[in-house]
């Protein structure tokens, strides 16, 4: 089981050692390469993803990654700034289904800014797909308006974009995702509007015939907005494209209490992933040793169940996680009256002794 580690910026070196810490813990051999990325790999060879590193990542069965980016580099040339390498590992990688499971922790419940009701016992997992949508498609830019309400004006565009193929094989993530779940399917998209989304709907609706074992329904993206925060609980798994997928993932997020707590892993067919914590790297908690790991640990459980085949392994992390929360050990952004608060290493200590 080879790992590549991608600690990059900020806590992501923090978080991610706690997570080694926790993988050497487990009886299992792991060949694990560390290398630069981000902000990080351009302080030192010019280049937030060297040649190097993506050749490490492409070579491994699973890349563990912490997070990248710093204000300071928010004046570099797009192509150089710190975040085009987790991009970059997406297309290189092939990466095109984005997990990230919203899960509220009973011990944390009082965390969420939603009322306890609502999200006491919530697990529902969000796929976006990452490679399509209007992040990427072409044409693409800036021009004078020949036509429009304002003829003549500056304007800008961008392009909605989905193939059959890409449509297909997101659902049939999604369908395969719900039968180890409670066997409900929302696809969330935009038919009304959106020639794109009606397609997406379609063909969602025609795969589903391969999986009449679950139930598949379809929601407008801006109700299911309003129902992310109404009634929670009434998803499992929903299907989405990149953009709603981006917006309605951090919605799904915050139920949960804390961004320190979410880990998401971004898989490709042949179910080699990329792992990390749903967060950034947190500039403004760097290198205190504050930093909530746990989303990080949560990654490579999820690293250890779908790209390593180490299900068991996984499950060994979560619980250990689970009770470490209930021994109530909480570093600052889930503390709350009450609990202990411990920073990075004591909580990376105390999951490795559970
Ligand atoms: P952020 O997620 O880094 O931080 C948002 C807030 O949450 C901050 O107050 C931070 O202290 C807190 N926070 C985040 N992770 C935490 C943890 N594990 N424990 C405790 N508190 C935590 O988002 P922000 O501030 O918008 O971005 C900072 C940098 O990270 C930017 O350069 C951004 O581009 C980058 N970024 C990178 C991502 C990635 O590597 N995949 C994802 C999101 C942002
Ligand atoms: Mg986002």
């Amino acid at each position: 089981m080879k790992i590549a580690v991608l600690p990059g910026d900020g806590i992501g070196t923090e978080i991610v050692a706690e997570a080694i810490r926790v993988l050497d813990a487990l009886d299992l051999s792991f060949e694990m390469e560390t290398a630069l990325v981000g902000g990080a790999a351009y302080e030192a060879h010019g280049h937030p993803l060297p040649e190097a590193t993506l050749k490490l990542a492409k070579e491994a069965d699973a890349v563990l990654f912490g997070a990248v980016g710093d204000w300071k580099y928010d004046k570099l040339d797009r192509p150089l700034r710190p975040e085009q390498a987790i991009l970059g590992l997406r297309k290189n990688l092939g990466l095109f289904a984005n997990f990230r499971p919203a899960i509220c922790y009973e011990q944390l419940v009082g965390a969420s800014s939603l009322k306890p009701e609502l999200i006491a016992g919530l697990d529902i997992l969000i796929i976006r797909e990452l490679t399509g949508d209007i992040y990427f498609g072409q044409p693409r830019g800036r021009r004078t308006a020949v036509d429009g309400h304002f003829p003549g004006a500056e304007e800008a565009f961008d392009t909605m974009r989905y193939s059959r193929p890409e449509v297909e094989r997101i659902a049939r993530v999604a369908f395969e995702a719900a039968r180890k779940r409670s066997k409900r399917v929302t696809s969330v998209d935009k038919a009304n509007v959106l020639e794109t989304f009606q397609f997406w709907k379609d063909i969602v609706t025609e795969v589903h015939k391969d999986y009449p074992d679950i139930e598949l329904d379809h929601m407008y993206v801006d109700n299911a907005a309003m129902q992310l925060v109404k009634a929670p609980k009434k998803f499992d798994v929903i299907v989405t494209g990149n953009m709603f997928g981006d917006i309605l993932s951090d919605e799904a997020a915050m139920l949960t209490g804390s961004i320190g707590m979410l880990p998401s892993a971004s898989l490709n067919s042949s179910n080699q992933g990329l792992y990390e914590p749903s967060h950034g790297s947190a500039p403004d908690i760097a290198g205190k040793g504050v930093a909530n790991p746990l989303a990080t640990i949560l990654s490579a459980a999820m690293m250890l169940r779908f790209s390593l085949n180490q299900a068991e392994a996984a499950d060994r992390i979560e619980s250990a996680v689970k009770h470490v929360l209930a021994s109530g050990l909480r570093t600052g952004d889930i503390w709350s009256e009450g609990t202990k608060r411990v920073g990075t290493r004591e909580m990376g200590d105390a999951v490795v002794a559970a």
